[in-house]
């Protein structure tokens, strides 16, 4: 199993391009069962994540071309329709073929996913929603079997606001018969990136970056060209990395508009933020201030950043508070942190953190995707060496993130 050497300490100087978005590029590549026409997407990122999404629409007949970055789906020859426990239960997201299949195909079997190291995660919203379509569902060995004739219009609210539950729903709706309403939609850039390219498939959606979507049914999709989104996560734990270490960075390839939140809570960190077109400057000198937050829905907090924001806070000037309200169980970084010299203790959802003068290096094992980033972040301002265990958490969702920090002067080399 691979690991990551640390030794921090070094400043941070110089240019980082961000890669496509993660959490864009799964629903879009489950797009690609939606239409018979050719998929051409470019900015798709280099991960683990992404080669299981292709593996397993591979296995359903769907045609993948792929050169590095640039993917072409062709869906023409769809010969089956399961997502099976075996690459369901290393990837989620795994779930998002559901909608697709069934709307296009009227069937899919799909395996439930289980818990997860972060929480519980159902997924009874997507189910219910494909119900309200006029979907005929049961669950049976561990897997969703949905059937329909032809999926329904109808109005759908979600209990609570879901991703990837907005996501299966929005692309059950484009092929479904009459309108859908989607209430208490996500709105997510990631979402809004889905939408815009099934409207470009010729989908009909209006509300798109609302919590309100409403699709209007169309008897086919066709094919398009889209480059994914920016990986607005990434960006940010590269600009926490900074606000760690110190250094001036700049960050290339990246939307500024769609992480306002956490440019205000780097500026509140001290970081100094110049912001060009798609550029992001960031320099930092001494200490971070401490900052307090709350995660949420989009456009509040993320909680895919609390961890890699906590880093930072644990040698912060001063005590901070970071409250997680989206999964039940994302403080599995806060111990790993703690053995690292932080001083971190938690109540419920809620993590108390000192702000301590420095980090001193420790072996520190990496629990899921954004609590890995975390540790890295911690392990680059820590005085010593760090190795940071179990990092196929952190190849699932980042794009060769060692190579990209030792490039602006980072001490991190992978080891096999
Ligand atoms: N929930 C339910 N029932 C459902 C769906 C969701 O109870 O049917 C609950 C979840 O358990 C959770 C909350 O609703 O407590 C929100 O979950 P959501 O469905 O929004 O999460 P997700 O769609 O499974 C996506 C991202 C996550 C990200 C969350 C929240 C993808 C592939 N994954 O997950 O990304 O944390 O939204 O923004 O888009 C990551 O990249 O590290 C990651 C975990």
């Amino acid at each position: 199993m691979d690991k990551l050497q640390i030794v921090g300490g070094k400043r941070l100087n110089g240019d980082i391009a961000i890669s496509g978005a993660k959490n864009a590029a799964l629903p879009i590549l489950c797009a690609g069962l939606l239409t018979s026409g050719d998929l051409d997407l470019t900015n798709v990122p280099r991960l683990h994540d992404v080669r299981t999404m292709l593996r397993l629409l591979e296995q359903t007949g769907l045609k993948v071309t792929q050169d590095d970055e640039h993917v072409v789906l062709n869906g023409a020859n769809i010969t089956s329709l399961e997502a099976p426990y075996e690459l369901v239960k290393t990837m989620r997201a795994s779930i998002l073929v559901l909608g697709p299949m069934l709307a296009r195909f009227g069937e899919a079997r799909v395996s439930l996913p289980g818990g997860c190291a972060i929480g519980s995660r159902p997924v009874d919203q997507h189910i219910k929603g494909l119900r309200a379509m006029g979907a005929d569902i049961t669950i049976e060995g561990g897997y969703i079997h949905a059937k329909c004739a032809k999926l329904q219009g109808t109005r759908i609210h979600t209990d609570m606001i879901t991703v990837t539950g907005t996501e299966n729903l929005l692309m059950a709706a484009v092929l479904a018969e009459g309108e859908t309403i989607l209430e208490n939609a996500a709105r997510e850039p990631e979402v809004v990136d889905l939408a815009n390219m099934l409207v470009a498939m010729g989908a009909k959606i209006d509300g798109i970056g609302t919590d309100r979507l409403v699709i209007q049914g169309v008897d086919a999709l066709h094919g398009t060209r889209h480059a994914v989104i920016s990986d607005r996560i990434e960006a940010a734990t590269f600009l926490c990395a900074v606000a760690a270490t110190g250094g001036d960075i700049r960050i290339t390839n990246t939307r500024t508009d769609i992480f306002d939140v956490a440019l205000d809570k780097l500026r509140e960190m001290g970081v100094q933020l110049t912001v060009e077109g798609d550029t992001i400057r960031a320099r930092m000198d001494g200490r971070p201030q401490p900052v307090s937050f709350r995660t949420t829905e989009y456009p509040g907090f993320p909680t895919d950043m609390q961890a890699q924001f906590m880093a930072v806070d644990t040698i912060a000037r001063g005590p901070s508070r970071v409250t997680e309200t989206i999964f039940e169980n994302r403080f599995m970084h806060v111990q790993e942190l703690n053995r690292l010299g932080a001083s971190i203790s938690t109540e419920g959802n809620t993590a108390f953190i000192e702000g301590v003068e420095r980090l001193v290096g420790a072996p520190v094992m990496a629990t899921d995707l954004r609590a890995s980033a975390s540790l890295v972040i911690a392990g680059l301002a820590a005085e010593g060496t760090t190795i940071v265990d179990r990092i196929y958490h952190l190849d699932r969702g980042y794009d060769r993130m060692e190579a990209k920090l030792s490039a602006v002067g980072a001490d991190i080399v992978r080891i096999k």
